[in-house]
């Protein structure tokens, strides 16, 4: 049986559930000690009923931060507060980030939303970095203060491309391309062989050996895309492999990538598989991007993708099984400090 994650390490950092006794250390926070009792003991409370909800965030056990989690009526409603030290050093971001992604691989399938007061750029960049995009309709007054609402990208699955959504992929995929992107082309590449390859894949979503996920923009707009990929043989039911992985050239390092991820591990849950499997070209960081999100190098084919005359590149081979909590995140290179 799957069982979702309680604690997600990160980079100098984890997320955990919150114990009674973390409550002064986050009152301090916040500036509020006598409420923090309270406010803790019901986070606790809510973990106990939902299985899910604020996390705190700790560094060597110790509360530095939350992000707190607030499931409403149709949306779930973030927070984010951290020491100066961990908003300076890009650790609320990285807690943050963790956070959406676990809540997009895990829970309920409704919009997540952050409301940001105005004279706050440090908390919305924080948030902006983390994925999520202002939508200005949303804004409001409340209590005097004007809030600005971010919200999250959201996943959808497909099994077949209405002519509007395939002109989207294809137009996402030249774009991918064309910034030097390894998904079975070049920079440059036509968009006719591109529209090739979508028909391709979408005999394989009409067979039912292929299925897409696209990560999408709250207004809608597709912003990431991935295939997974049925074996044919029947002794293979329980694999998947990933495909095409793709985000916005123009929003890279902005978490789609790992949302979209956690979006591609829910969907094939969803269909009881328990491992996936995918294959990158070397040589552009994609090692690095992928063991963050649970992956871990089990091959390689060396030479066998030629980019160019001259350069070819190593086909490596990544693993994941998703019936299991993945390794801790703690690959990568150290976080660079937020705009303040
Ligand atoms: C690979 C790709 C999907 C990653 O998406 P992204 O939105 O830029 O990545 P994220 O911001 O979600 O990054 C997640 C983590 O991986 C790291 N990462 C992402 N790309 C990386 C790279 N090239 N090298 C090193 N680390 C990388 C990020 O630093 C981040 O770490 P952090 O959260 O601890 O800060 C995106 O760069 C892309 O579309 N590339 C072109 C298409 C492609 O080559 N796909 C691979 C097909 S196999």
């Amino acid at each position: 049986m799957t069982t979702r994650p309680t604690t997600i390490a990160g980079v100098g950092l984890a997320l955990r559930p919150p114990r009674a006794e973390d409550a002064d250390a986050l009152g301090q926070l916040v500036g509020d000690v006598d409420r923090s009792h309270d406010v803790v003991a019901d986070w606790v409370r809510r973990w106990e009923r939902d299985g899910f909800g604020s996390w705190v965030v700790a560094v060597e056990d110790e509360p530095v931060g939350f992000v707190g989690v607030r499931p409403r009526e149709d949306d779930i409603a973030l927070t984010v507060r951290s020491t100066p030290a961990v908003a300076a050093d890009g650790r609320a971001r990285a807690a943050l980030r963790l956070a959406v992604a676990d809540a997009i691989e895990w829970l309920p399938d409704v919009p997540l939303r952050l409301r940001v007061a105005e004279d706050d750029p440090t908390t919305c960049a924080v948030a902006e970095s983390s994925g999520l995009v202002h939508v200005p309709e949303d804004d409001h007054e409340a209590r005097g203060t004007r809030w600005q609402v971010l919200e999250s990208p959201y996943v959808r699955t497909f099994t077949s491309l209405p002519p509007r959504a395939r002109r989207s992929l294809v137009d996402l995929w030249v774009r991918v391309n064309d910034a030097g992107g390894a998904v079975g082309f070049v920079a440059g590449a036509p968009r006719e062989d591109v529209e090739a390859e979508v028909e391709r894949r979408e005999d394989g979503l009409a067979s039912g050996h292929l299925r897409g996920v696209g990560l999408m923009t709250p207004a809608g707009d597709l912003v990431g895309a991935a295939f997974l990929r049925t074996p044919t043989t029947p002794l293979q039911a329980h694999i998947r492999s990933v495909e095409s992985v793709m985000v916005d050239p123009q929003r890279r390092g902005a978490s789609l990538g790992r949302h979209l991820m956690a979006g591609v591990h829910r969907a094939a849950r969803d269909e009881g598989v328990e491992i996936l499997t995918l294959d990158y070209r070397d040589g552009v960081g994609l090692g690095q991007f992928y063991a963050k999100v649970g992956y871990t190098e089990v091959g390689r084919q060396p030479g066998v993708i030629r980019v160019a005359p001259g350069d070819d590149r190593d086909s490596v081979l990544l693993w994941r099984r998703l019936a299991e909590t993945p390794a801790p995140d703690q690959t990568g290179a150290p976080e660079e400090p937020e705009r303040r």
